[in-house]
């Protein structure tokens, strides 16, 4: 094998390691952390809501205390420019949340809110849960329709 190849075989090698470093970008890792921290509470609420779960008023409280506090973690450093989904693998974010950052923030503040009517309400019994879980649901959609890509 001559120089010029081995050096373009070890090119072609690098080309397919560096997606794989990109996975491994921390503020994609800890953002997608926190949204597995909203499921693991919001869906246990939503367990109840469904029915699959029984109501335990310590539990959805506890719950809704939880999501509260994780909608309240600043993320200021966890959407860097350049860790969209067209610029790099292992990421659902959309580029357009960057040209509309304006509208990405006002969906995400209308999470906190709906999570602070959520706790307000989560222990007073399921229909009082109920009732404030469909905004908070909601707010969740609101922003993954437009600015998550599709699962797959
Ligand atoms: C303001 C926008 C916004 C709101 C509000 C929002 N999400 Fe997301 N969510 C995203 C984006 C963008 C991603 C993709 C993040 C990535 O892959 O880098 C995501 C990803 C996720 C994921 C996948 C995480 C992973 O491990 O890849 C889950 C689960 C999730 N969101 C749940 C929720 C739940 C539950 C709520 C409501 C309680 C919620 N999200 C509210 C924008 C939002």
């Amino acid at each position: 094998m001559t120089f010029t190849r081995i050096l373009g075989t070890f090119a072609l090698g690098a080309a397919l390691a560096f997606p794989a470093l990109a996975d491994e970008n921390p503020a994609v890792a800890a953002r997608q952390g926190q949204f597995q921290l909203f499921v693991h509470n919001f869906g246990a609420l939503g367990g109840m809501v469904q029915g699959r779960m029984e109501y335990d008023a310590a539990l959805a409280q506890t719950a809704a205390d939880n999501l509260f506090h994780v909608t309240r973690h600043d993320q200021s450093r966890l959407w860097p420019d350049g860790t969209d989904s067209m610029s790099i693998d292992g990421t659902r974010a959309k580029p357009e949340i960057w040209d509309n950052l304006d509208d990405f923030v006002t969906k995400f503040v209308a999470l906190q809110q709906a999570a602070e009517n959520l706790q307000a309400v989560a222990g007073d019994g399921l229909d009082a849960m109920r009732a404030a879980f469909g905004p908070t649901a909601g707010a969740c959609q609101a922003c993954h329709q437009v600015y998550r890509e599709e699962a797959g």
